[in-house]
C-alpha cells in the first residue's frame, strides 16, 4: 500500500469531511507495438464517492484528449504530434476511460499519462504514466535455408537462418540438438538495413557450418534438430524461433548395408565412411582364401 493511499484510508476511517481521496489505480498501455497495429489505452479510478470533473490523456506532458461528463462536448480531441484517436472509439464513465488510437510510426512513441481530476473546490489530481514504444517489429519467423531432409554422419552441413526485418536490432542463435552452436562453427552474420516507414529496418542472416561427427551426433539418435532463434534485446517476449529436423544417417545403417551385400556376417566397427570398401573386402577375401586352401588339401 503505497502513502497516498494509507493516508487516504486513514482520513476515511476519521471521517474528514470530505477530503478528495483519488486514485488512479490501473493504466494500460501496451510496452512494445508494431506500427502498423491500433491501440488501445485504458485507465481506472476510483472516485471513492467523489464527483469526476474530468479524465485528460497526455503523450509527453501534451493534453491530446479529455473527458469532461459535466461540460459540452463531453469529449474533446487536441492535435498532437504522432497522435490520431479513432473517431467514436473511446468511452470514458466514473470509473473508467479507453480509447483507442491508430500508430503513425515511430512518432507515436512516448509517456502516456492519465490524468484524473475531482470536483470542485480541491480539483485534486491523481495520474499514472506508461512509456509506449511503436517499432516496426518481425511479422515472421526466422527463415531456414540449404537445409537438407536428410545428411550422412561425416558430412559437412551448412545451413543459413535469416530474421525478418525490424527496426530494433535482433539477434540470432542457433540451436543444434538443443545446444547452442559453438563461436567455431559459425560464420560471421551479415546485416542489411534498408529504410522503410521512417525507419531503418535491419535484418540479419547468420550461417551455421560444422561436420557431423563426435559424440553429440553418435548419441543423439538418428534425427538431427536445427533450431534458429530471433531475440529482440529488452523483449523477451518478442522472440521468435523455426526448427527443422533431418534424418541422420549412421555407420551401422551403412555397414550393415554392406555387409549384406557382402554376404558375411561379421559387424564392422565405426570408421570414416571411405574407408569401409577397402576394410569389408578383407573378410570376404579371406573366406575365399580359406576355401580354397581346404579345397586344395583335399586334392
Ligand atoms: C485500425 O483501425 C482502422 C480504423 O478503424 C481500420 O481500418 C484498420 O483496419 C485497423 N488496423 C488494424 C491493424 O487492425
Ligand atoms: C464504466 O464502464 C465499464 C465498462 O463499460 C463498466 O464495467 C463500469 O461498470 C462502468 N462504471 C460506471 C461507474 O458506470
Ligand atoms: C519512461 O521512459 C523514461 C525515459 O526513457 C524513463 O525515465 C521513465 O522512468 C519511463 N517510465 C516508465 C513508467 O517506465
Amino acid at each position: 500500500m503505497d502513502f497516498e493511499l494509507l493516508l487516504c484510508f486513514i482520513l476515511l476511517i476519521a471521517d474528514f469531511h470530505r477530503i478528495s481521496c483519488l486514485f488512479v489505480t490501473d493504466i494500460n498501455v501496451p510496452e512494445i507495438v508494431d506500427f502498423r497495429d491500433n491501440v488501445t489505452l485504458s485507465c481506472s479510478y476510483d472516485m471513492s464517492g467523489h464527483t469526476l470533473n474530468s479524465v485528460k490523456w497526455y503523450k509527453d506532458k501534451m493534453e491530446f484528449f479529455r473527458y469532461s461528463p459535466m461540460m459540452h462536448p463531453v469529449y474533446m480531441k487536441f492535435p498532437v504530434t504522432g497522435i490520431q484517436v479513432q473517431d467514436g472509439k473511446y468511452f470514458c464513465n466514473e470509473s473508467t476511460c479507453r480509447i483507442e488510437l491508430s500508430l503513425l510510426g515511430a512518432k507515436s512513441t512516448g509517456a502516456y499519462k492519465c490524468e484524473v481530476s475531482g470536483d470542485a473546490p480541491l480539483f485534486k489530481l491523481a495520474d499514472k504514466a506508461d512509456n509506449m514504444t511503436v517499432a516496426a517489429l518481425p511479422q515472421s519467423d526466422p527463415l531456414i535455408e540449404s537445409f537438407n531432409s536428410m545428411y550422412r554422419m561425416e558430412e559437412l552441413l551448412s545451413a543459413t537462418c535469416t530474421s525478418d526485418y525490424s527496426s530494433l536490432p535482433t539477434r540470432l542463435t542457433w540451436y543444434i540438438n538443443g545446444e547452442q552452436a559453438s563461436l567455431g562453427e559459425l560464420q560471421p552474420s551479415i546485416d542489411t538495413s534498408i529504410p522503410a516507414h521512417d525507419y531503418i529496418l535491419r535484418r540479419q542472416k547468420l550461417q551455421v557450418r560444422f561436420y557431423l561427427s563426435g559424440p553429440r551426433f553418435y548419441h543423439a539418435g538418428k534425427i538431427l534438430e536445427l533450431k534458429c532463434v530471433a531475440e529482440i534485446e529488452n523483449f523477451p517476449e518478442l522472440k521468435r524461433e523455426t526448427s527443422l529436423n533431418a534424418a541422420l544417417i549412421h555407420y551401422d545403417n551403412l555397414n550393415n548395408q554392406m555387409l549384406i551385400h557382402a554376404g558375411s556376417g561379421a559387424s564392422g566397427s565405426a570408421s570414416a565412411f571411405t574407408h569401409h570398401s577397402s576394410r569389408k573386402s578383407i573378410p570376404l577375401l579371406f573366406v575365399i582364401y580359406l576355401l580354397l586352401s581346404s579345397a586344395l588339401s583335399f586334392l
